[in-house]
């Protein structure tokens, strides 16, 4: 299925990467084991899946504009999580439901074909707030049996089929199957300002019938974006990225949120939500979507932050944005711990001293007090009670984000050429964020901490041979 926009599309996106590709390719503080866009700008992580032998990322991609612009889903594809390759775009904003945007959304893989929901951005031309009118927020249905091509595009829900009270901000699909039938949940914005999920459930994949919101008797956030819901050895988790949610010292530190409610019940009937926990506490993540691969829970996430103050000075070298490593979600009673999968071990190298390392993988055993500095640049301190991380330079207007931790006893860091991932107490809490340190800089001084370093090898990312 191809129409005359797509065909536009597809030759302007291959000429801004032929054009463009090189000099993002050259950039120093372009990544070696993160995804991230060709040219210009990557946020959410979409579709995730695994589809025979293979992974499927897919994500919002703006190949026209390093600072958003209409979003594309870019595609890579891995048989192991370390090789990939990079496939032209999945899906352009070509249909009329999409003009605007082909937004963020899921896959779900059945008989090797991938069903892929999304939300179509479409604004209408006039004086509108596109909150509360001027927007359609279309969901619609992509069919792949390759994999690679998309063969049909279905427009299944408009504004008008989403329950009475909501604004036009009704998006984000994440799709499963589940005693014989398909569930969906979608982030939403009431007209009064209240972040919820709308459940529906479907028998054929198309015909979607609204169950009902998922929602905190307290008021938490005016929307909530990216939902994710899953059960996690017989616990049920609703992931989300709440907007408006108040700033507190060691919590909610950035523009907006990123976390999970555990869910007690049945998200089709009775249910309850637990207290809310942040997925991230650093300066940059947001939007994860976890996929089930066999027995594990994978997860990626956006390693950045919308209408942050802060910035990422890849913009100079015309792209902007990368996505988290995959890690693996595992329960420990009502909370879940998140840790690099463990594909990504393979990439470590020669063991080599600290004050030598630039990209690389670190574990470490801690004292009670401690501090580390990473290349000159990010500084993580500890002390019972508090980790912080703040900057001495190459922040890029990053300041300081703070989180309450009893007690630190150990670490696992990844450095790559310009981000840290650090994992607190076996990936009990982790801070992520982008760093931008000279490239002269020393490598990492330790103090309170016997820490083992490794160098990091690359991940490939290949031009898929079709
Ligand atoms: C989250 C988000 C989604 C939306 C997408 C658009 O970062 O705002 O809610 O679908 O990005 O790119």
């Amino acid at each position: 299925m191809s129409n005359a926009l797509q065909r536009d599309l597809e030759r302007l996106v291959a000429r801004v990467e032929r054009e463009d590709g090189p000099q993002a390719a050259a950039d120093p503080f372009r990544q070696t084991f993160h995804l991230m866009p060709p040219v210009g700008w990557l946020n959410d992580p979409n579709g995730l899946c695994r589809c025979g032998d293979w992974y499927h990322v897919f994500y919002q991609y703006g190949p026209f504009d390093v600072n958003g612009g209409v979003k594309h889903w870019g595609h890579y594809r891995s048989r192991d999580l370390l090789h990939w390759e990079a496939l032209p775009v999945m899906l352009y904003p070509d249909q009329p439901w999409d003009i605007h945007g082909v937004y963020s959304g899921s896959a779900l893989v059945e008989d090797g074909t991938l069903y892929l929901y999304y939300t179509g951005n479409v604004k209408h031309a006039g004086n509108y707030d596109y909150i509360k009118a001027g927007r359609g927020h279309n969901t619609a249905l992509a069919v792949s049996k390759d994999g690679v091509t998309v063969e049909s595009n279905t427009l299944l829900m408009e504004n008008k089929d989403y329950p009475d009270g909501l604004t036009c901000h009704v998006r984000d699909p994440k799709v499963w199957a589940q005693d014989g039938k398909y569930y969906m949940v979608q982030g939403a914005r009431t007209l009064d300002d209240h972040g919820q999920l709308l459940v529906f459930e479907s028998t054929d994949k198309f015909n979607w019938t609204f169950l009902q919101a998922l929602k905190t008797p307290h008021h938490f956030g005016y929307m909530w974006e990216c939902p994710d819901l899953f059960c996690v050895d017989g616990q049920w988790f609703l992931v989300c990225s709440p907007q408006g949610v108040p700033h507190e010292e060691t919590r909610f530190q950035n523009v907006y949120s990123c976390g999970y409610f555990p869910l007690h019940g049945d998200f089709r009937g009775e249910y309850s939500l637990g207290e809310f926990v942040e997925m991230d506490l650093g300066f940059d993540f947001y939007a994860p979507q976890t996929f089930q691969d066999g027995d594990r829970r994978l997860m990626f996430g956006w390693m950045g932050m919308p209408d942050a103050d802060y910035t990422n000075p890849t913009t100079q070298r015309g792209w902007q944005h990368c996505l988290t490593v995959p890690c693996e979600l595992r329960r420990q009673g009502d909370r879940l711990v998140r840790l690099p999968a463990v594909e990504i071990t393979a990439l470590r190298g020669a063991a080599i001293p600290a004050h030598q390392a630039q990209v690389f993988d670190l574990e470490a055993m801690t004292e009670p007090r401690g501090r580390m500095v990473f290349r000159d640049a990010a500084v993580l301190e500890w002390q019972p009670g508090l980790v912080t991380l703040s900057f001495l330079e190459g922040g890029a207007g990053r300041t300081v984000r703070r989180v309450a931790v009893d007690q630190l006893n150990a670490l696992r860091i990844l450095g790559d050429s310009s981000s840290l991932e650090i994992f607190l107490n076996d990936g009990q809490q982790v801070l992520s964020t982008r760093y931008y340190p000279q490239p002269e800089a020393q490598g990492i001084a330790i103090t309170g901490a016997q820490a083992r370093v490794w160098e990091m090898g690359a991940m490939s990312v290949t031009q898929a041979e079709l």
